[in-house]
């Protein structure tokens, strides 16, 4: 581990305390996500503590160390998935909020870690006037190419004043899954601030807490993720941020996400029930009490060893194993639960940037899908949050009697196309 290169977290960066962390679990030392190796060799490897802690006073779920984000984020291997899943999901996202703010042709849209610059040709598609903030050279560049304008730095104060001068005021400031990346939630929300429209909304969508203690998706953790999020920890953190929650909608993408949206405290918006009822079923619930946390940890235990035991066992049996789609959440499944060329063989994947790679800490080739020649017994599906277009998709190798393992909440196996989750 360097040094320099992490910030241990003391204060809580939604309600600033510092005395109230409940330990959750401990990971051990986790090399990042999505850093891919160019060999297989046995190599040093950074490794960062992975570790999570739950603030008692506003139920954060919060990492204790962040990583620089010049590290993380500069150039960045992960690109928006253009499945159906997300194309779908990305509509969704258009129509929410094209209902929550009822937009007007040519209304401003601009999407923080707007990536490839997807989803915003969604919002321009549907005649709004767009632009993209990404610290992502190469990602920037490809959005670029698409015709998404987009400003290749990270968002804050000042790159709001200067974005709200050159284009004016949004009526919209969309984040989707940036907002659990960043540290400095004050920087970000003040810039929000400065950016919004009188009667503009903010928006983001985060995975929400309550669908991962619920669905155990524990290899969500990893170190791009430093917040996991209560509804009830959202509002406290806007409240202290002059805005106020306007509405929320549960989503299924990545595990389980929310799609929150908030306004000026003096906006015009009212708050909708929706908003009420779920910040009282997490109180009523129990999700703001330690016991939720310790049994998270609990089951996460069981699961990783009803894994490693399933995975090994097929191994011994004769049976051939590899994982599907190298997603930065296999990088957290295979390093914690130990898994690794021991047992399985390869790891296909069809993001080109990753092809020809290795898997951060377990070093498994990365292959291009159709540079597979001989298909195992079984995929570990490391990208389950696909689970059902890809079993769909993959029909054939079910019929020929392979077989997906579904990790979490408890490791199952499917030999038929059913829905996953
Ligand atoms: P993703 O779920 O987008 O997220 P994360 O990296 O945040 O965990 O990662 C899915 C990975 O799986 C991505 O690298 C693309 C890959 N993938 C496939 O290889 N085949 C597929 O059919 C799909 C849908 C994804
Ligand atoms: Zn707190």
């Amino acid at each position: 581990m360097s040094g320099e290169a992490v910030r241990t977290v003391t204060r809580c960066r939604v309600c600033g305390s510092a005395e109230e962390w409940q330990p959750v679990i401990s990971f051990g030392e986790v090399p990042l996500a999505n850093s891919f190796q160019p060999t297989a060799e046995p190599h040093a490897e950074e490794t960062y503590p992975l570790e999570v802690v739950s603030c008692r006073a506003c139920r954060l779920l919060s990492l204790t160390v962040v990583v620089d984000p010049e590290l993380l984020y500069r150039t960045y291997p992960y690109v928006t998935s253009d499945s159906e899943t997300m194309t779908r999901h990305m509509q969704e996202v258009v129509r929410l909020c094209d209902e929550r703010s009822s937009l007007a042709e040519g209304d401003l849209v601009v999407e923080l870690g707007s990536n490839t610059g997807q989803q915003l040709m969604a919002f321009r598609d549907a005649g709004a006037r767009v632009l993209g903030v990404d610290p992502a050279l190469n990602l920037a560049q490809i959005a670029e190419s698409r015709g998404v304008p987009t400003v290749p730095e990270f968002f804050d104060a000042t790159t709001a004043e200067d974005i709200a001068a050159r284009h004016g005021k949004a009526s919209v400031i969309l984040g989707r899954h940036v907002f659990a990346h960043v540290d400095d939630l004050a920087e970000l929300l003040a810039g929000a601030r400065r950016l919004l429209a009188d009667d503009g909304l903010f928006t983001i969508e985060v995975p929400y807490a309550v669908d991962l203690l619920d669905g155990l998706a524990f290899d969500t953790i990893y170190h791009e993720h430093l917040s996991y999020f209560l509804v009830s920890t959202l509002d406290t953190l806007f409240a202290r941020h002059g805005l106020r929650t306007v509405d929320v909608a549960r989503l299924s993408v990545h595990g389980g996400s929310i799609l929150v949206s908030a306004g000026r405290a003096e906006s015009r918006w009212p708050t909708h029930e929706r908003v009420r009822e779920l910040i009282a079923h997490e109180r009523d619930a129990g999700y703001l009490a330690d016991e939720a946390y310790e049994r998270f940890a609990a089951r996460i235990r069981e699961t990783c060893a009803g894994l490693t035991a399933l995975v090994r066992g097929l191994v011994s049996e004769g049976r051939r194993v590899a994982c599907y789609g190298a997603s930065a959440k296999g990088t957290t499944l295979l390093n914690v639960c130990g898994l690794g060329p021991a047992e399985l063989e390869f790891c296909t994947d069809t993001t080109p940037q990753k092809q020809g790679l290795f898997t951060p800490g377990s070093h498994l080739p990365v292959l291009a899908p159709d540079d597979v020649r001989r298909q195992p017994d079984y995929y570990l599906l490391l990208a389950w949050n696909y689970a059902e277009e890809i079993m769909r998709r993959e029909s054939a190798f079910l019929e020929a009697g392979g077989g997906f393992i579904v990790p979490v909440p408890e490791p199952k196996v499917y030999t038929e196309p059913v829905i996953a989750r």
